[in-house]
């Protein structure tokens, strides 16, 4: 490893401990805590994703770190500080901000996230791109959950961090989030190294449908198998869990998940009026084409028999319609 590399890393990880600490046992982490706990998280969860909190100071982490001999440059480029192009002096780049570590697969930490307390804009500031942070191949929390991924062969994945910590803290320890980006080719070649079967589980509002949509195309193109977990209500798995409680998460979120199919059937009638002929025949077509792309003969049967009934139509006009779809696709 190059030193400088390995500098950038033990800088993280110094200041992940020092972030940690002001949160849990100061008093300037004091409102931070606060927050958090107001918001469920327990201490059991901060302790075990080694949350943070940055205090409102602009030098703080500059003095702290070349006090111990790390180079302004040095940490310049692992994102932690930033130039002044006016007068080349330093400011930190996280202020009294919620620290949320991330971890490489070794459990170096590699870069940070920091969600405002407040409404200041962006709510989560992150580290920048950097020669130890890749964000297109890290999932978030991917070193804790991969034993469990592995032994119950199966990846749920969320958008964000709270879901991320919330589910853990319902039992769901197999949970790595996308930090907000859209999944990557090699977050996905990541997850089909360790797991055949992924459950995504979004936030059920209309970017986080959109996302997992797009999530499930990439999944199914790499041979995963894909279910969807959706919350009511635009919730995502976060305030479903403080609304609803974890029982109820892992019962009826997690544990009824949905078919691939089942969840494209939700996903093309949003923004249609069912009730208008038009609409009603465009998502009849559309589905009737998904439905073609199904290998097994008793699962298209399964989900036409689902359309017939839903629109009252006779099962065997759409059965012949899809056959014809079925082998123009061919
Ligand atoms: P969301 O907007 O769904 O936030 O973004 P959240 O996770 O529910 O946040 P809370 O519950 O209000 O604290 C999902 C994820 O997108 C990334 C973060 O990783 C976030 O968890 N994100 C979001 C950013 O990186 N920057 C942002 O400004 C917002
Ligand atoms: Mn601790
Ligand atoms: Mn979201
Ligand atoms: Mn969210
Ligand atoms: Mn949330």
């Amino acid at each position: 490893v190059p030193p400088e590399i390995r500098q950038m890393v033990e800088a993280h990880e110094l200041i992940r401990k020092f972030y940690h600490h002001l949160l849990v046992n100061t008093k300037d982490g004091q409102h931070a805590l606060e927050y958090l706990l107001g918001r469920g998280f327990t201490l059991e969860s901060i302790e075990k994703f080694q949350i943070g909190y940055a205090l409102n100071s602009w030098d703080f982490v500059y003095k702290f770190l070349t006090k111990r001999n790390f180079e302004p440059e040095v940490l310049e480029k692992s994102g932690l500080i930033i130039k002044r192009e006016r007068d080349g002096t330093y400011f930190d780049r996280f202020r009294d901000r919620i620290m949320f570590p991330i971890f490489d697969q070794k459990g170096n930490t590699i870069a940070f996230s920091g969600r405002s307390l407040g409404a200041d804009e962006p709510k989560y500031l992150n580290s920048p791109e950097t020669a130890i942070f890749n964000k297109s191949k890290i999932l978030y929390n991917f070193h804790l959950a991969r034993p469990s991924i592995r032994k119950l062969q199966q990846l749920i994945l969320f958008e964000g961090f709270a879901d991320c910590i919330a589910a853990d803290r319902a039992g769901v320890e197999n949970g790595v989030a996308t930090m907000g980006t859209s999944l990557t080719a090699e977050h996905v070649s990541l997850i089909r190294r360790n797991t055949d079967a992924v459950t995504i589980c979004y936030d059920s509002d209309n970017a986080g449908i959109e996302a997992a949509y797009r999530a499930s195309s990439l999944l199914v193109e790499a041979g995963a198998q894909v279910r969807v977990a959706m919350m009511p209500d635009g919730l995502d798995p976060d305030d479903y869990i403080k609304k609803y409680g974890e029982a109820k998460f892992t019962k009826e979120i997690i544990g009824a998940s949905m078919t691939l199919m089942s969840f494209k059937l939700v996903y093309f009638r949003r923004g249609k009026d069912l009730q208008n002929e038009g609409d009603r025949l465009q998502y009849i077509e559309k589905v009737l084409k998904e439905i073609s792309q199904l290998d097994k003969a008793v699962e298209r049967d399964h989900y036409l028999r689902q359309i017939a009934n839903e629109f009252s139509l006779s099962l065997e006009a759409l059965q012949e319609e899809q056959k014809q779809i079925y082998f123009s696709n061919k």
